[in-house]
């Protein structure tokens, strides 16, 4: 923004404020209206301003402790209480003995937990699993997340402190990609300058060590997170009428090996960076789909990607970069797809216009920790789609759009 483009709306600002408009007089005597005194005590005394209070205090309450709320599902969490309540509903004194944590302070967290519906109470003073509990039971994925947010929390101790210093986010640490990770030789063993960019023809290397317990722990995270995706993606989307799938940003090939034992028919193949795809083809030799799965190693960002997929799936890649490695990766997919071929794209989304959407914070917050990308509209990413080519561009309504909500385009 040029220092005129500035000096311009801060002008226009200035008379704004000197000749509000009759919508922002209006506005103004609302917040008025709302942040009095006399209009709280007025509400109280009638029943439908009452009512209307009380779910306002109730919603503001929640804000104020949900951090205490989060911090109850991990200890939880951490205690397996879920698995140990849904195995045998149990007493204070039974889950005191097997927690090792001394009743008084446990009766404080499970009466919290019976509070949030994590817990329920059950016959003979027993602590049975609640409405809420019961998908973390269930769900290994959703305990690993909740263990994960451990790191986010950390950061968002100070929030300030990470607005104005992201870089400082020990999420940054988490999460490696994209910048130095060498396309297929060891960096030791290639001159100093840029990565040599590495033909998808070779298969993933095995990875550096350094590099290995990094990749491996967030793809670890990625992969049980990802079972909750696959049950969305295979319930909207008729995979079996493709011939070939690719699915960029793979991670550890929980996707394509679901997608093979599903459709018989189908030939897969992955790309991700060389350590990441080097656990990808484990996984494949471990489940024997070698001849139907083969995985690349590369990075989308320097390496041309595998071309013969009539059909590329892009899950939960796009946010984690900025618009210009989505717009040059878009571009590349188009380019590896042949006419008629499509694009299924996955992730969470932002709610348009700041309407109200529980996750959105949590993403924009996650993100910023992360240190690259961010959360994008639907319409943004359909934009970016069809910036890249492609056409009929549409949202694909899933049952869950809380984990991703899905994008389908084509290249004509
Ligand atoms: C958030 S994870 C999602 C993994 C998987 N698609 C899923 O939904 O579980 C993003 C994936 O993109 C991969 N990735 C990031 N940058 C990449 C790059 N430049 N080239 C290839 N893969 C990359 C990461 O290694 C990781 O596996």
């Amino acid at each position: 923004m040029s220092g005129t483009g500035e000096g311009a709306r801060a002008i226009k600002s200035d008379q704004e404020r000197q000749d509000p408009t009759w919508r922002q007089r209006l506005d103004a005597r609302i917040d008025g209206w709302l942040t009095s005194q006399g209009l709280y005590r007025w509400a109280l005394g009638n029943p439908v301003g009452r009512w209307i209070t009380r779910r306002r205090a109730n919603a503001l309450f929640g804000l104020m402790s949900g951090f205490v709320h989060s911090q109850v599902l991990l200890a939880c969490v951490r205690l397996g209480l879920f698995e140990r309540v849904l195995a045998q509903p149990s007493t204070l004194a039974e889950l005191s003995r097997q927690t090792g944590i001394n009743k008084d302070a446990l009766q404080r967290l499970l009466d919290s937990a019976l509070s949030l519906q994590l817990l329920e109470m059950r016959e003979g003073q027993r602590y049975g699993l609640g409405p809420l509990g019961a998908p973390v039971a269930a769900h290994a994925g959703l305990r690993d997340m909740i263990e994960h947010n451990a790191v986010l929390y950390q950061d968002l101790r100070d929030p300030l402190a990470l607005l104005h210093n992201p870089e400082g986010a020990g999420m940054q640490a988490y999460w490696p990609y994209p910048t130095d990770i060498p396309a297929r030789e060891p960096a030791q063993a290639r001159p100093s300058g840029p990565a040599k960019p590495v033909s998808p023809a070779h298969r993933a290397e095995d990875p550096r060590p350094e590099q290995d317990s990094q990749s491996a722990r967030y793809s670890a995270l990625m992969s049980s997170s990802q079972k909750f995706l696959i049950e969305e993606l295979l319930a909207v989307y008729p995979f079996g009428r493709h011939r070939c799938v690719l699915d960029v940003g793979g991670g550890q090939g929980g996707w394509v090996c679901e997608l093979a034992r599903r459709e018989p028919a189908l030939s897969l193949m992955l790309f991700d960076l060389p350590p990441v795809a080097a656990l990808a083809r484990q996984r494949i030799e471990q489940a024997g789909l070698t001849d139907r799965i083969t995985a690349y190693g590369g990075s989308f960002t320097a390496d041309p990607l595998p071309q013969g997929a009539d059909l590329v799936t892009l899950l939960r890649v796009a946010h984690d970069h900025s618009d210009e490695v989505v717009r040059g990766l878009l571009q590349a997919i188009y380019r590896a797809l042949p006419v008629g071929g499509s694009l299924l794209l996955a992730e969470p989304m932002a709610q348009p216009g700041g309407r109200p959407a529980l996750s959105d914070p949590y993403f924009h917050f996650y993100l910023l920790a992360m240190g690259a990308g961010r959360l994008r509209t639907a319409s943004e990413l359909g934009a970016l789609m069809q910036a890249a080519g492609f056409s009929k561009v549409k949202a694909l309504p899933n049952p869950m759009p809380l984990h991703a909500s899905l994008l389908l385009g084509q290249k004509r």
